[in-house]
């Protein structure tokens, strides 16, 4: 029996959430929690073939996550770059194409060209196309889309949604069709604010690392019964 659901959604976006409280209730470290994580996005990652999602996006670092306790940060870079040292043969093997939506700058220069290298190395990969979103923040890069209209000398009156959309860092990707936020919060906290402006939103009450696929599948028939209007009747 195939595990496909009925109108799959194409992109999917997930704002992995409760990382920290999954490793509070068993006494363990906050970085503890962010590898669970890791380990999680690989099983998700293994399911979306299975589930028939062409296109995921994640919520990795956001611009406001800096804020945290440097060990923490700390532990989390650590955490990234090992994942692209380590597992960046086996996702191009499986035929991953891995994308940055975020700032590269502000990061460390070795870390940024690791990331650079692994979007070039990966580039026409189409089995799942996979948005890393990091040091990402959705008000700025709506500003920062914004400068480069008004550096390019496009007039006030002349601005449209398209122009906007085209500058984002999301430039050439569909809108998400899903947006999943994990640990029953309800907050968009930044993430695709333009981009998500006729998503729908689905609330997982369950940390980030018990996000399984079970849970995944539960998304995507809530996802299905939708009626998606984008505005009209
Ligand atoms: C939220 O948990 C998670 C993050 C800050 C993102 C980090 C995600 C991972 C490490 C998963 C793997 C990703 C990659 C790209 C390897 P939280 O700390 O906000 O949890 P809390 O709200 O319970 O404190």
């Amino acid at each position: 029996m195939s595990d496909k659901t009925e109108n799959a959604p194409y992109h999917v976006a997930i704002i992995m959430d409760g990382n920290g409280r999954w490793a509070k209730q068993r006494g363990l470290p906050r970085v503890a929690g962010h590898r669970a994580g890791t380990d999680n996005l690989r099983r998700v990652l293994e399911s979306c073939g299975e589930l028939g999602i062409k296109m995921l996006t994640i919520y990795a670092f956001s611009t406001e996550n800096w804020r945290r306790p440097e060990e923490e940060v700390k532990g989390l870079m650590g955490i990234f770059e090992d994942v692209i040292d380590r597992e960046l043969p086996e996702f191009h093997e499986k035929g991953v194409r891995l994308r940055h939506i975020g700032r590269l700058d502000g990061l460390k220069p070795v870390f940024a060209d690791k990331v650079r290298k692994a979007i070039e190395l990966t580039k026409n990969n189409d089995k799942l196309i996979l948005n890393i979103a990091f040091n990402y923040g959705g008000r700025a890069e709506i500003v920062e889309a914004v400068k480069t209209l008004i550096a390019k000398g496009v007039k006030a009156d002349d601005i449209t949604e398209e122009m906007i959309s085209a500058h984002l860092y999301t430039a050439d990707v569909p809108d998400p069709d899903l947006i999943i936020r994990t640990s029953g919060e309800m907050r968009v906290s930044n993430f695709l604010i333009w981009q998500g402006a006729y998503s729908e939103y689905y609330l997982a009450p369950v940390y980030w690392p018990d996000f399984d696929k079970e849970q995944m599948r539960l998304a995507l028939e809530e996802y299905a019964k939708r009626h998606r209007r984008f505005g009209g009747l």
